[in-house]
């Protein structure tokens, strides 16, 4: 197999002067799994604001909008504890495996949609939600499709980083590859070990 499309072992030993947390394989494991329940949860919960939002935006009866929105306010609270989780986790795991935080651009990656997907849900998708909910019927609701817009590229920024977890494409960055020259990177693919 050639080392140069070779996809890294994330385990091993600590590279001389990287922040490293030292878990047994079943602890680490158990982490993995966990990240992608909290991972997996978020997105789900995305979809789900999506079609409610959806749902609302294009509802004509006076009933069902406000139920919609009164659940998209339920599905605000879950929503942060399974960000919160899947990026702990996500670090964790980024800490307990030759991953690393910056050494591959897949993480680095996946870690700006994450914070992205926060932000923007906390600035922007909160504060219209209450607009929404309190406007809702005065006006055409312009703050329903803004909902329905941000909705939506949540599903796609947190769609992208699922899929990119399954690929890890792009290689190592530049502080990756220097520590791979210094022989402190991660060897070549043996999938059995990670
Ligand atoms: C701060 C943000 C994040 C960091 C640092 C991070 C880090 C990691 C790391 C290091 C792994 C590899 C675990 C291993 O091979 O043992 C992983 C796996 C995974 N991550 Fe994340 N992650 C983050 C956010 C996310 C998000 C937002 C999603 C999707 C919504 C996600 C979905 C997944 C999935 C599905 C896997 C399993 C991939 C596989 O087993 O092939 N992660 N993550």
């Amino acid at each position: 197999m050639s080392t140069q499309t070779a996809v890294p072992v994330p385990t091993g030993a600590a590279a001389p002067g990287g922040v490293r947390l030292r878990l047994p394989g079943r602890t680490r494991t158990a982490l993995r799994a966990l990240h992608i329940v909290f991972s997996g949860g978020w997105l789900g919960l995305a979809i789900a604001m999506l079609t409610l939002g959806l749902s609302a935006a294009l509802a004509t009866d006076a009933v069902f909008a406000p139920a919609c929105y009164t659940m998209m306010d339920r599905f605000g609270i879950a929503i942060p504890i399974f960000a919160i989780g899947s990026v702990l986790t996500g670090v964790g795991l980024s800490l307990a495996t030759r991953w690393g935080l910056v050494r591959y651009w897949w993480i680095l990656v996946k870690t700006v949609l994450a914070i992205a997907t926060i932000v923007t849900a906390v600035g922007l998708a909160g504060a219209w939600r209450q607009q929404v909910v309190d406007q809702y019927g005065q006006v055409v609701d312009v703050p329903a499709w803004l909902l329905v817009g941000s909705s939506g590229l949540h599903v796609v920024m947190l769609g992208v980083a699922t899929v990119i977890s399954v690929g890890k494409p792009w290689g190592r960055t530049r502080r990756g590859q220097s520590r791979a020259r210094r022989g402190t990177g991660p060897k070549p693919l043996d999938r059995k070990s990670r």
